[in-house]
């Protein structure tokens, strides 16, 4: 079968956990092909992705790659753009946003899709520092003034944090969960490695419909209190909620943190930020994703489908 007359889509970080849903979704539909940017080709995940019909592109998301980047764009229909994480002192986040939608035009896609958050420096009047946050959203309001049509998905907290940056720790019979936030405190949570896909699916299905719109991708809204309930229903396990939102509580369990007091002060700023302000703005749908995606993974189903039973994890590509 002929594959050459569907659109093709530039997925940058392709391999992360949005990127590597968002690639695999769109070759499974059968309606797309795949440029998945990597810095490895030969990594587990570039291999999977090839194996599923990627064409593998090797250009790394970092400042000085604009040539790179407009080659690699070249001759795609859209592309999902994002950024890597990218720790505080570090200042690279909003220009290598800004590079990479450049390049985007520069090389004629026709749609982008970058991966935003809020403006927590507008927000909260430049009291809360999370600059992981603000520098999406300056990216975004540099990408709406471009000639090119664009979207944009705001996704919530990662269940997958809980496995992978702030893993539990027994002490005798029970599991502590040390988690960022205060115990009965509501905040939204999605799954990246399966919520991304569909919703950047359906935007290159209907880039007009999507063009200027920025959409949340929420999975659950539950306060820490519910997910350890559920956690232990679901596994059987007997585990305590921990305080990892206060200095004190988060240096506790991760001293290894204290470190870079850059990152501490984004940490400690974002769940300031999310507690009094909210995590997303109040003009947001927040049932949207979950319409358009039925099969999107409330906490319980995420932990009935990843068996998860309080290990740490890592989704390196
Ligand atoms: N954690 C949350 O709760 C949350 C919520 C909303 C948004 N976010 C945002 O999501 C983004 C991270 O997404 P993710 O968790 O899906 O990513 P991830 O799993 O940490 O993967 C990052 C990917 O970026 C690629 N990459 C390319 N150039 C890189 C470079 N110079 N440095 C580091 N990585 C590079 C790597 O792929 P190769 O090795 O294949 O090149 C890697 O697979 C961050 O911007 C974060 O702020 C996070």
């Amino acid at each position: 079968m002929s594959t050459d007359n569907k659109p093709l889509i530039a997925v940058t970080g392709a391999t992360s956990k949005q990127g590597r849903s968002v690639a695999a979704t769109l070759l499974q539909s059968q309606r797309f092909r795949v440029r998945a940017f990597t810095r490895r080709k030969d990594s587990p995940e570039a291999l999977r992705l090839e194996k599923l019909g990627a064409e593998i592109a090797v250009v790394p998301l970092e400042l000085g790659r604009k040539k790179e980047l407009v080659a690699a764009f070249k001759g795609a229909d859209g592309a999902f753009l994002m950024t890597p994480p990218i720790l505080p002192p570090e200042t690279s986040e909003a220009p290598l946003g800004r590079q990479l939608a450049d390049a985007a035009v520069e090389a004629g896609v026709g749609h982008i899709v970058f991966s935003t958050l809020e403006n927590v420096d507008t927000i909260t009047g430049g009291t809360k520092y999370a600059p992981h946050f603000t520098d999406k959203a300056r990216v975004a309001d540099y990408i709406r003034r471009l000639p090119i049509s664009h979207s944009f998905i705001m996704l919530a907290f990662f269940y997958t944090n809980l496995l992978e940056y702030y893993a539990p720790r027994m002490e005798g019979d029970t599991l502590l969960l040390p988690i960022y936030l205060p115990e009965d405190f509501a905040a939204p949570f999605v799954d990246p490695l399966t919520a991304t896909g569909p919703v950047v699916l359906e935007i290159f299905s209907n880039p007009e419909r999507y063009n200027g719109k920025t959409l949340p991708i929420v999975g659950d809204i539950i306060s820490p209190r519910e997910m350890v309930e559920t956690f232990q229903r679901v596994t059987g396990l007997k585990a305590e909620y921990r305080n990892a939102f206060t200095r004190d509580g988060l240096l506790a369990y991760f001293p290894e943190f204290a470190a870079n007091e850059s990152f501490v002060r984004e940490l400690l700023g974002m769940v300031e930020y999310a507690v009094e302000y909210g995590y997303f703005g109040k003009e947001h749908d927040l049932e949207w994703s979950r319409r358009l995606n039925p099969g999107t993974l409330n906490w319980e189903q995420f932990l009935r489908t990843t068996g998860w039973r309080g290990d740490k994890r890592s989704f390196a590509g």
